[in-house]
Formats: structure tokens, sequence, C-alpha cells
């Protein structure tokens, strides 16, 4: 008795896991095409947002409003730019990678080159921080710098945030439709870097330059080589200094969706070497998933 009351408890419980299921795909089926995506949101919420500084000099960077800018060192030589997008995560081409993760590390909060201590007629700042990386994850499409051209260097502990040192933002969710059309109402960008300063070992605040952004054939015209929605073409038509290194950040606000944070969309990939005309970058935005996943795996 006792136990055919519980078998038909049983068969009840069946049935409505079973009408549930049924919903579930009814659903599914009569919305096809319907991505499960989340609304738009900032990776790290505490990342940066424009401070008012007084006008800079030319070229120089603003000293306080970059503090995302990252030294990937190799063996004791600069090697590339890259960005803070989170307390333990740089975000950089993956044709910066080292060769091994031994004696790579990540320089962050520094502004020139060169010398101990920065100032400029915005402040001071204190001094840089030098960390170890202790994971390498570059995407496993990856072959050359034409493709795929990211990885993410995981640093051996968190980075405490201060007016020097705080990441970019990332945006995260969206679908890929809503990306795309994100990154076409951006009419211009900043790309900054110490431009190649390893060879050349002089003092030497950070650069920066503000590039139009181009369409696509733009780059596809320029360099022969078929592009994407994973790349960005931005340039300026008369400019003749080399204001980026590889891996750095192309940055842009987006006040629609992110207020007055400071949006990472590119990073240096190729072209830039040349110092005018266009420049191929890699679009972060369709990597948002897989940055976040080896975040979340390897936090
Ligand atoms: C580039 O940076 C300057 C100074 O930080 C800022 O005023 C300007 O709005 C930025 N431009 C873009 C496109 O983000």
């Amino acid at each position: 008795m006792h136990s055919s009351v519980q078998a038909s408890q049983l068969k009840l419980m069946i049935m409505k896991d079973a009408a549930v299921l049924f919903v579930c795909l009814a659903l599914a089926i009569l919305r096809p095409g319907v991505e499960a995506v989340s609304p738009p949101y900032l990776l790290d919420p505490q990342c940066a947002k424009e401070v008012h500084v007084q006008v800079v000099n030319g070229q120089d960077a603003s000293i306080l409003n970059n503090p995302w800018m990252a030294q990937i060192i190799e063996g004791g030589s600069f090697i590339c730019g890259g960005s803070l997008i989170s307390p333990r995560y740089v975000l950089t081409a993956a044709h910066c990678r080292g060769k091994t993760n031994q004696g790579l590390k990540v320089r962050l909060g520094d502004y020139n080159i060169g010398t101990q201590f920065d100032c400029t007629n915005e402040g001071c700042i204190p001094r840089p921080k030098d960390y170890a990386v202790d994971r390498t994850f570059v995407h496993r499409s990856f072959v050359e710098y034409h493709n795929y051209d990211l990885a993410l260097l995981r640093l051996n502990t968190a980075v405490p945030y201060g007016v020097h040192i705080r990441p970019v933002c990332l945006l995260m969710g969206g679908n890929s439709n809503w990306r795309w059309n994100l990154l076409q109402t951006i009419p211009s960008f900043n790309v900054t870097g110490w431009g190649r300063t390893a060879t050349t070992k002089v003092s030497f605040p950070l650069q920066q330059a503000e590039l139009q952004h181009y369409d696509n054939s733009h780059c596809i015209r320029s360099f022969g080589r078929q592009l994407d929605h994973t790349h960005i073409c931005a340039g300026q038509p008369y400019s003749f200094t080399c204001n980026g290194d590889s891996g750095g950040p192309l940055t842009a606000k987006a006040p629609a969706v992110a207020g007055n944070h400071i949006v990472l969309f590119g990073l240096v990939s190729y072209g830039f070497n040349q110092c005018n005309g266009p420049s191929v970058f890699t679009n972060v935005l369709p990597y948002t998933n897989w940055i976040l996943w080896h975040i979340n795996r390897y936090p």
C-alpha cells in the first residue's frame, strides 16, 4: 500500500518534469534564432573612467588617463604593450606572448620609461609595479598575427587598484549583431604606447594618437589581405609617428552603453610599423566569451 502511493507520486513528478521540458522545447522551437544573451555589462565595474585633465602637450598622453597601460617585458626587454582588464589579467596580442612564462613580467603604472618618478603638469604618480606572469592563454586558432591575434596573461597575484593602476573597461554580453553595430557607432579611437622604445633607450613619456575608424575595405586595399568582423581598421591620413606598440590598446568612449568609462575595442596587431596610413587591430568584442571563460576558469 505504502509503496504504491510512492509510486504514484513519483509518476506525477515525472509527468510534471516532462511538462516543463515540453514547454521549454516548444519555446525553443517557436523562437528560432534567439540567442540566450545577457544585456551589456562591464567585465570589471571598477574599470577606468575619464578623469578631467589639463590639456596635454602634443602627442604626450595624459599621466592620469591611461592607468591600464601595461608593458610586457621578457628577459628584461620591453617586447609589447598590453592592457590590464581585471585584477589578474592583461590582454595583449598573441604574437607578443613570451616563449615561456619564465622571465615574462608585466609592468603596470608606468608613464615615462626611464625615469623612476613620473610627473607632469597634471601631477605625479607612484612608482610602477612589476608582476610575474604565471599563465599565458593564446587563442587556440592562432597561427600567425593575421588572425586570432590575442592572448591573456595571468599575473601571479591580484593587482591593487590606485590612481595609476586600474583596468580598462571591456563590454560583455549582447549578441554578435549588437556588438558589430556598437562598433560601427565609434567614429574614432585613441591608441597609446611607448612607440617601440626597446631599442631607442631614451626616457620617453607615454604617447597617444587619435585614429579615425575606417571601413575594413580600406585596410583590405592597403594590405591585400581579407579581413572580417574580428578586425578593426583605423589610422591617421597624415601621421608619420609611431605612437603604439604591438598588443597595445585601441580605446574609445561609448557613452550610450558605458557612460564616461573608457572601453577597450582593439589591440594593435599589424601595419603599425609603417607609422602612417591605416593599421589593423584585433577587434576584442567577438572574443569576450573567450576572455570570460578563461577568467572564470582560472580566477
Ligand atoms: C582620446 O583621449 C583624449 C585625452 O585623454 C580625450 O579627450 C579624447 O576624448 C579621447 N578620444 C577618444 C576617441 O576616445
